[in-house]
């Protein structure tokens, strides 16, 4: 695990590699992972609004927070338009496991709070940026060139929320490695463990 310089790449907070199972699921039902995909464009859109919105005293935060989630909904837009090229049509599903499983894990009172759900955004990132880069050489274009771009940006929100994260944590006194070795082995639990649902962050089917 490496330090708070932002040098740190996405795999070195990850506990586990995705297993080798959902990657080729992921190359045969490409057209149900855009559509997963889509939904999670939006909510990381709409998780940096809600950080915003907690905790709006922490300028610096809030802008690069703001930036992000601009970021996400053009990815949101970007992933939208290939639907409609591949024609992908949109189906409603109900969300997997993941967010909600890694989630129930946050500190229900501050400071620790804030600390959890940024070390949680800094593993959804990094979770999102390996598997963009697992996906990128192995599916035909278009989407090999949209994966490999996507996989650059969400490296770099993987950066800025571990940054945050050691950030808040230096603010409070809180230690934000054992915090983060507690949520990224649940996180790696949900990844690797075979699951009914079929989304972009969850386990093999
Ligand atoms: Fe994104
Ligand atoms: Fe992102």
């Amino acid at each position: 695990m490496s330090a708070a310089s932002g040098a740190a790449l996405p795999q070195q907070i990850l506990l586990a590699a995705t297993p080798d199972g959902w990657i080729t699921a992921a190359c045969e039902r490409w057209r149900e992972l855009l559509v997963d995909h889509l939904g999670c464009e939006k909510k990381a859109a709409s998780t940096a609004l809600a950080l915003i919105f907690a905790y709006p005293e922490d300028v610096a935060m809030t802008l690069a927070l703001s930036r992000l989630a601009r970021e996400e909904l053009r990815h949101f837009e970007q992933v939208q338009a290939l639907m409609q090229e591949l024609k992908v049509p949109f189906a409603r599903a109900k969300p997997g496991r993941y967010a909600g499983g890694l989630r129930a894990l946050s500190c229900t009172s501050e400071p620790q709070r804030k600390l959890d759900l940024l070390l949680t955004g800094a593993l959804i990132e990094a979770r999102s940026a390996e598997r963009f880069a697992a996906l990128a050489p192995r599916l035909p274009a278009p989407l090999d060139r949209f994966y490999a771009q996507l996989q650059r940006s969400e490296a770099r929100h993987f950066e800025l929320y571990l940054r945050l994260a050691v950030q808040a944590a230096q603010d409070s006194g809180l230690d934000w490695r054992e915090r983060l070795a507690l949520l990224a082995s649940r996180e790696a639990q949900l990844v690797t463990a075979p699951d009914e649902q079929f989304r972009f962050h969850s386990g093999p089917p």
